[in-house]
């Protein structure tokens, strides 16, 4: 198959980063668009890599979009304020990076070109945990992070110009932009260091997937996007799982680690729910990395950082 174009906003983020490597080693080549607001060096690991780029701007940026968007043939919109903390408190950067500059890269893209977004599950909303999420579930945000997300999303898909999304698991793994927010990284974390995992609402079903099978994806779907439709759910079959079963899988890697379940505390995230991911399978993809493997890249990864300063504070 034809090398693509990429372009992918927020290329220095946590998936991101580790997306744009993937897919210059799949044989793309690969334009960054990031305004670094994390002051992350993310990215210097692919200077070297000669179908490469990084340009440095806002991915608001009608001029900027306007330059850059006609050169690729694909376009992943990932910048985005992530997470319903940070969208609370930035809410007019959220709806206009998360929602606006979404709908604009879309409006500016020709009917050629290829749009392939994450979205996250959490659109689904908060469930009783044993209905099984289809991608037929009717959306019910309940965060504005989830609210920006589905009304870029529907933008996408009832646009008159084809579109994919990917509605994804909460993602674990190693990036070189590193999220220690993310409820698996974070348990790696905490289990690490205190050696003592509260557990708030331990019976709240998630899924989760892992980044590079979230970067494979990317490319499942440049590479399949005639023949694919819609939107998909991406996460791991074997990690529909509690929040306590998650705490005592992160316990088993890490010795020692005590597990207490907090029956008063409340969970700000209400998401409990069980995510088909068949559709996606259907179409050939097939997940390759496990949550086990990811604890033990964490406990790896975490060794080094925290050996430096501030990783508590990421
Ligand atoms: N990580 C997950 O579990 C997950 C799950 C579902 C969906 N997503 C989606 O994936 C995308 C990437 O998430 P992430 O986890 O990599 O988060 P992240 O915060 O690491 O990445 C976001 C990137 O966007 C950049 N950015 C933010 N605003 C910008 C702007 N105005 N202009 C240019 N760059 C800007 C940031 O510098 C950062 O590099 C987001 O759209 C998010 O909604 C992530």
């Amino acid at each position: 198959m034809a090398k693509e174009k990429v372009l992918i906003t927020g290329g220095a983020g946590y998936l991101g980063s580790v997306a744009a490597e993937h897919l210059l080693d799949e044989g793309h080549t690969v334009t960054c668009l990031d305004n670094l607001m994390y002051r992350q060096p993310s990215l210097l690991h692919l200077a070297h890599r000669g179908g490469f780029e990084f340009v440095y701007g806002d991915a608001r940026d009608e001029e900027v979009l306007k330059s850059l968007v006609p050169k690729h043939d694909v376009i992943l919109p990932l910048a985005a304020i992530v997470g319903e903390g940070a969208c609370n408190a930035r809410q007019f950067e959220a709806k206009s990076t998360n929602t606006d500059a979404v709908v604009l890269i879309n409006g500016l893209r020709s009917a050629s070109q290829k749009l392939i977004m994450p979205m996250t599950n959490s659109g689904y909303g908060t469930t009783t945990g044993d209905i099984l999420c289809t991608e037929e579930t009717p959306l019910n945000p309940i965060s504005l992070y989830g609210q920006t997300k589905v009304d870029a999303e529907r933008a996408i898909l009832e646009g008159d110009k084809k579109g994919l999304t990917l509605r994804l698991a909460t993602v674990f793994g190693v990036s070189p932009r590193m999220r220690t927010d993310l409820l698996v990284n974070s348990f790696v974390l905490k289990a690490m260091t205190d050696r003592y995992l509260a557990i708030f609402e331990g019976n709240f079903m998630r899924n989760y997937v892992h980044i590079r099978d979230v970067a494979r994806a990317f490319d499942h779907c440049i590479r399949n996007f005639e023949s694919m439709e819609g939107t998909y759910n991406l996460g791991l079959d074997e990690a529909n799982m509690s929040k306590l079963d998650l705490a005592k899988r992160v316990a088993q890697f890490v010795p020692g680690t005590v597990i207490r379940e907090d029956y008063e505390g409340k969970d700000p995230d209400k998401r409990n729910y069980i995510v088909s991911n068949e559709k996606i399978k259907r179409t050939g993809f097939k997940f390759e990395h496990s949550l086990d493997e990811g604890i033990i890249e964490l406990m790896k990864a975490y060794k080094i950082l925290l050996k430096l300063e501030g990783t508590r504070n990421n």
